[in-house]
């Protein structure tokens, strides 16, 4: 460094050792703003706590001994006494030397060709700009509450009030890298305290958003955002306090205020099967990073139900819909479904077996337990559906069976049964079975079919349809079209659309397995159509009706100040977004636009509301 005399008032009388001196210090001042200024700007994670003290990436086993979370001034579960507490916690099995089986596909070799990449990248970007939107809107207008009322600009209280839209879009913002809007919501959610509420608690809801929320977005953080793990230990403890019963079977609709006051509560009579059995990778995971055994050992005691009663129910390999959790009986009722009620309990078997990374006799109860039910659905629950261009596609629905023991289906479809789709694609890599990609195929296909044929290009929340005798191929005659609301949808029973995830999700699935890159092109015609016909003022909003056709825009003109119509198709909305918008399908919508390496089938699993958890690799 070598400057003029005088032009930066140094007087010539000065040595060069203080020249040096001066230099060396302006030279370390300029070193640190600049450090300290790109830390602001590029710096995600705040300031490292003291907890946990040794972590500073997820840890491959479960630290020993367990952390704890630090004392706060906000209401600790832990320290409610259980009734019936357990003595000997069952441990989570150590890791052995097996490898996962690959699920992607080898993304290494094709190059995309350059339209093809510019194409995926103004589509993820679209996506982008409408997560944004919504995000902004939720900010703006229901900041910290469960969930934005996209039309009225308002909010409601609909899962606890503890904010569920913030913290089920945390992993979103992250991975599409919104870090100011990511910290921002870091910072409200370590505001939230979990304190015994009035009303009754929907626990799975609770444990799919909120629990499923931090982990995933502690697990992206690289669990080095210490303050995500603690909300979740404070969360963990609470649901925890729900498996507080004789038989420490879950009370899935549950009083915090009674639980935190020492009263007995117990486990319904009345339950439902996807609530009594999808908490397994979020407690799993919990045991995982934090070396507390409780949520392990609560999974295995319901695992331990579900494997010695999956036989002997009144369809062998499947449960029903209806569970006595407090006896556990899972075999008196006679309803059968993969849809809703059902879904997860059957979703979360595979992904379970994968979290386990394969290891001990849990896993295999889970690989077992996936086997039997897939063997029992492929018999019993899917069907082909009469379609005017006999399109080779496989619907779930549910069945009943009879006084005398006859299994009966009723060809409903369901918007929310989509899932099976991607559920049949991921278990055929698991458990390495190809014929199963071609059920996930043909379901993903059936439920892509009924986007592309419904009459506004959205799938109805549920429909009936007319099977074909066999999974072969069939006719449409006359006397079916004729019988048909429209051509393929016998009736529909449930015209709304929900902003659900679903479809996006098995299309999501079905990208990643095969790399066929005709599903992204399905993929974005899905979300053009839907951020259409659901955009309003400020966010996004649940469809009324998808089947009402308005053809003309005086029809429009007619109908308007019924209720607030999307800016593009006049079709009227519902002033609700659940926060599986935001969670789950803008994150698939985006994630089918990434590069595959972006959370990768092989890195991750997600839970049933998209939430990814890091796989051991
Ligand atoms: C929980 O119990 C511990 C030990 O008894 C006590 O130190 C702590 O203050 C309690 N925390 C709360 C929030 O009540
Ligand atoms: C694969 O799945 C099919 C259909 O369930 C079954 O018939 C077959 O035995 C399975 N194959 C293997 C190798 O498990």
């Amino acid at each position: 460094m070598h400057s003029k005399k005088g032009s930066y008032g140094y007087s010539p009388y000065r040595s060069k050792v203080q020249v040096r001196w001066l230099a060396l210090v302006v030279f370390f001042l300029a070193s640190l703003f600049l450090l300290l200024s790109a830390k602001v700007t590029f710096w995600i994670l705040p300031r490292p706590k003291p907890f946990p003290t040794t972590q500073t990436s997820c840890p491959a086993l479960p630290p020993h001994p367990s952390i704890v979370s630090p004392p706060s001034g906000r209401f600790s579960w832990r320290n409610v006494t259980q009734r019936h507490a357990v003595e000997l916690f069952a441990n989570l099995p150590a890791i052995g030397k097996t490898r996962l089986p690959k699920v992607q596909f080898d993304s290494e070799g094709g190059e995309a060709p350059l339209y093809h990449e510019l194409m995926r990248k103004r589509r993820q970007a679209a996506v982008k700009t409408t997560m944004e939107r919504s995000w902004k809107a939720y900010k703006d207008h229901a900041w910290k509450q469960d969930e934005l009322l996209p039309i009225s600009g308002t909010s409601k209280t609909t899962f606890g009030g503890w904010g569920a839209t913030l913290v089920d879009s945390l992993d979103t913002l992250w991975i599409m890298g919104l870090k100011d809007e990511f910290n921002e919501a870091v910072r409200a959610v370590t505001q939230i305290d979990f304190a015994p509420g009035a009303g009754e608690l929907n626990i799975f809801e609770t444990t799919i958003r909120y629990l499923g929320g931090l982990l995933a977005a502690y697990d992206l953080t690289d669990c080095k955002d210490s303050r995500l793990l603690e909300k979740a230990m404070e969360l963990g403890d609470m649901i925890y306090m729900s498996f507080d019963t004789p038989n420490r079977m879950p009370i899935t609709r549950w009083s915090a205020k009674k639980a935190a006051a020492g009263e007995e509560q117990s486990a319904a009579a009345q339950g439902i099967i996807a609530e009594f059995a999808s908490f397994s990778l979020e407690f799993i995971r919990l045991s995982q990073l934090t070396g507390d055994m409780r949520y392990y050992d609560a999974v295995t005691r319901v695992t331990a139900v579900l494997a010695e009663q999956q036989g002997s129910t009144k369809v062998p390999g499947l449960w029903p819909v209806g569970v006595n959790v407090q006896k556990p009986d899972l075999t008196r009722d006679n309803l059968f479904s993969l849809g809703t009620m059902a879904d997860s309990a059957y979703e979360y078997l595979g992904k379970t077996y994968q979290l386990l990374h394969r290891s001990g006799s849990t896993a295999s109860q889970y690989a077992d337990m996936y086997t039997s039910a897939m063997e029992a659905v492929m018999t019993h629950l899917l069907f082909r559906p009469k379609t005017p261009d006999n399109a080779d596609i496989l619907m779930p629905a549910a069945g009943r069976v009879n006084n005398r023991g006859i299994f009966s289906l009723d060809h409903t479809a369901q918007h929310l049964v989509c899932f099976a789709g991607g559920m049949f694609a991921l278990g055929s890599r698991l458990l390495g079975n190809a014929s199963h990609l071609d059920y996930g195929r043909k379901i993903t296909e059936a439920c892509i079919w009924s986007y592309t044929h419904a009459p506004n290009g959205i799938m109805p929340e549920m429909f009936r349809m007319t099977p074909c005798p066999s999974h072969d191929s069939c006719d449409f005659d006359e006397l079916t079209r004729e019988t048909h609301q429209f051509p393929g949808f016998k009736r529909v029973i449930d015209a709304r659309y929900m902003l659900r995830p679903e479809a996006i999700e098995s299309v999501f699935y079905m990208y990643r397995i095969t790399g066929e890159r005709r599903y992204q092109d399905v993929a974005w015609s899905m979300f053009e159509t839907i951020e259409k016909r659901t955009r309003t003022g400020i966010a996004n909003a649940a469809i009324r009706d998808v089947t009402l056709k308005v053809e003309s825009k005086e029809t429009g003109e007619l109908r308007r100040g019924v209720g607030a119509r999307s800016e593009e198709s006049e079709l009227e909305l519902e002033d609700s977004m659940e926060s599986f918008w935001m969670a789950e399908t803008l994150k698939y919508f985006y994630l089918i636009f990434s590069e595959p390496s972006l959370l990768s089938l092989d890195e991750w699993v997600f839970n049933t509301e998209a939430h990814p958890f890091r796989l051991r690799t």
